[in-house]
This record gives structure tokens, sequence and C-alpha cells, in this order.
């Protein structure tokens, strides 16, 4: 059955450029959209419409990295850098997880607070424990979310409570994979934690199995200092930290690698010339004080750049608010440089909040005929004087002033979810 939604359509076509149908029609059919219009073409007029005549139509929102077990402590603890960080409180918030009635309450308020705030698909770290990672999946799925959610790999520099053997870690690998086949819209993906914490052997495994399999894999690349001379000291043979994953043939087209905020030209190349995509975690980078990526610079270079969460490094579930930190992160850059470099504008974020993460799944960009619906509706009309301003206007102050009751609606594959 055809369906339209009509309103103000706001996407972007392409890194830095949005394009605003004012008062448009969406039309689409079962999930897939067929096009969008500024007046709704004859052959569709019998189709049934949801009006949000004078209200913005967006994208759903992509968030491309971030932890589920740490939801619990999202806006707590972010007073120490990561390696004391991860000791003094993640491991021990993740190490809940191993109760599944926790998991699946902690999961369940998750998925509902995601599509509160207009995230439809995620790649997700999950904890170390399979029951408590298809828990998590059941819990996406019942909320309308799809995406990529990954058991974490984690064989060495754990704790005493929170770390497996690399036997362990392998066959509860499998048994994962073998689990997750009974979902549809959510896949599984290899999760090495980052190198310190899995030994070679596992590393190699997990190499054979994504290339054997053909899965995909993400992980975190120089987030912070300290974590970089402790990955030099475990690996004295390599010379920068993005190779102790390719000896291993993790540094693959499609793998994702969050933060890389120390990746330097010689690390951006084999970025690029690999297919790896890097992960902005902003609000993440600053909250742990890990420092500030070169982004705007990574674009420039043509490396495939998305935007993520990073929960409970990040404190921002909401992805507009991720986008306002991904912008402020960039200005400090250009600061730092003394006005050398530009920074990210607010169609770039949007962009990378929304159609390089669809892009990343496989879609076209914006709304375009053919992709899934993934739609946010947004009521900005409580705002002051938005009879005056431009649709232009209206995006960019929705980005920095949207609230999550602000968003109305919520469709993901194609389903009402909100
Ligand atoms: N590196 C390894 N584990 C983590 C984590 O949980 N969060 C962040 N931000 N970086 C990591
Ligand atoms: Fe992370």
């Amino acid at each position: 059955m055809k369906r339209v939604l009509h309103g103000n359509l706001i996407f972007a076509p392409a890194c830095g450029t949005v394009t605003c149908i004012e008062n448009g029609y969406l039309v689409y059919e079962n999930d897939r959209i067929l096009g969008t219009f500024s007046e709704l073409p004859e052959r569709f007029q019998s189709a049934s419409v949801e009006d949000f005549s004078g209200r913005l139509i967006l994208p759903a929102f992509t968030d491309m990295h971030l932890h589920a077990p740490q939801y619990p402590m999202l806006g707590m603890g972010m007073d120490l850098p990561l390696l004391e960080w991860l000791n003094r409180y993640t491991f021990r918030a993740e190490a809940r997880f191993a109760d599944p009635d926790y998991a699946r309450r902690i999961y369940a308020q998750l998925g509902k607070e995601l599509v509160r705030n207009g995230t439809t698909r995620v790649c997700m770290f999950s904890s170390l424990h399979t029951d408590a990672t298809l828990i998590l999946m059941e819990e996406l799925e019942r909320a309308g979310i799809s995406g990529y959610v990954g058991k974490v790999q984690m064989d060495r520099n754990g704790a005493s409570y929170y770390q497996e053997t690399t036997e362990q870690s392998k066959a509860e690998t499998l048994r994962f994979l073998t689990a997750c086949e009974r979902f549809a819209d959510i896949r599984p993906i290899l999760t090495p934690r980052f190198t310190p914490a899995c030994s070679d052997e596992l590393m190699r495994w997990l190499g054979s199995i994504a290339n054997e399999r053909n899965l995909p894999v993400q992980s975190h690349l120089s987030e912070n200092t300290q974590e970089i001379a402790l990955v030099h000291r475990l690996h004295p043979d390599t010379e920068r930290y993005w190779e102790t994953y390719a000896k291993f043939g993790l540094w693959k087209p499609g793998t994702l690698m969050a933060h890389c905020v120390y990746s330097d030209e010689v690390e951006r190349k084999a970025i690029k010339d690999y297919g790896v995509s890097v992960v902005y975690c902003a609000d993440s980078n600053i909250n742990i004080a890990s420092g500030i990526a070169p982004i705007r610079q990574m674009l420039t270079e043509g490396i495939p750049v998305l935007l993520g969460s990073d929960i409970a490094g990040g404190a921002q579930l909401s992805m507009l608010q991720v986008m306002q930190m991904s912008i402020r992160g960039s200005k400090m850059k250009t600061i730092e440089s003394h006005w050398t470099t530009p920074f990210l504008s607010v169609a770039e974020a949007f962009y990378l909040g929304t159609s390089a993460g669809a892009m990343y799944f496989g879609e076209q960009p914006g709304f375009s005929a053919g992709n899934r619906l993934h739609a946010v509706v947004i009521d900005d009309r409580r705002l002051p004087d938005t009879d005056r301003l431009t649709l232009t206007e209206r995006f960019e102050r929705a980005v920095y002033r949207t609230e999550p009751g602000d968003i109305v609606a919520v469709y993901g594959n194609g389903r009402r979810l909100k």
C-alpha cells in the first residue's frame, strides 16, 4: 500500500548540501521510498496521507558507535582518561550484564530512548556476554531499530571479574554468530574491544573468520596518547596503531574505527587506501579528555567519516546533540590551527549523522528512491518566530534546539515507531 508523508522535507543529498522541499510529499510503499515531490503526482492521489504540514521531516539518525552496556553510567564518571576510566568505571558497569534480567530491563529502556531521540540505525558494542547481547538484539528489534551489534571480544587487560580466556572468546563468538541468524534487520559485527584487550591469537582468529564469513569489524583506534603508547609496547614490530589490526586481517573495506584522534598522515592514508571508515565521537573525545580528531581534514582527504555518540564516554544519546558537538570539536581544531583550516558546517554534520550512516548500510544519501524509509518529524513551532524563518534557518535551529518531545513521529524501515 502506498503512503505519503506531507510536510517540509529536509535532507542531505551530498556532504555540505541540504535540500528543502517546502510542504512536499514523500511517497513510500511498504518500507521503501518511491520518491519526494513538491506536488503530489496524479498517480499517487489515492495514497493515504499522513499530514505533517508545517513541520520538519528529516531522515532518522544513525549512531555508528555506542556501547549499550554503558547506558546505565551515562552522564557519570567522566573524570578520568581512557585507560583509568575503563578500569575504574566501565568494566564494572559492563560486568553487570552477566545477569539476563538486568540486561532485559536496561536494554528495553535503551531501545525506547534511542527511538525517542530519532535514532533508528546503529553500530553497537555489547558486553562480553553472549546471552545479554542476544537480549540486546531482541530489544532493539522490538523497538524497531536496525543495524549491527557485536558481542565484545576481550581476553587480556580487562579485570579479574570481566575478561574471557582466548578459548572462551572464540567459543562464545561462534555461539553468538549462530544464534543471531534468527534476526532479520540486526546483524552481527566482530568487535575486538581494542588492541590492548585482545591477544595476538584472538586477533588472528577474528581476522580469519572475518574473511571466511565476510563479517564486518568494529573497534577503536588512536583515541588517547597513553593507549597508543601501550599499543606500541604490545606490538614493538609496528610503527602505527592501525598496523596491529592490519597484520591480523581486520583492516579491510567496511571496518569501522572509532575516534582516530591521533591518526597522522600515514595512518589516515592507510584508512583511505583500505576503505576503512572513521567514526567521529566528539562528545566522548572531549568528556574523557582524549583530544580532538582532525575530522574536517579527513573529509578533505576523502576519508569516509561517520558520527557516533560513544555513550558513555559521550554523554549525549541524541544524534542532534552529537552533531552539535562534532561541529564544536571541529571549531576547536580550527582555533588551534590559527584559522588555517576550515571547520565542519551544520550541513556537513547533518550529512554525516544521516546520509553517511545510511550509505554505510548500503543506501543512497537523503530520501533517495529505493531507500528504506527512516524519518523523523520535528515540530519546531514552540520556538520563537518560526513563521518568519526560512526552512534553511529552521533546519539549522532544529539541529541546536530540538528536544526529544519535539520529535513527534519516528519511522524505521517504513514502520511508525513513535
Ligand atoms: N577503548 C576501549 N574500550 C573503550 C570504551 O568502552 N570506550 C571508549 N571510548 N574507548 C574504548
Ligand atoms: Fe567506544
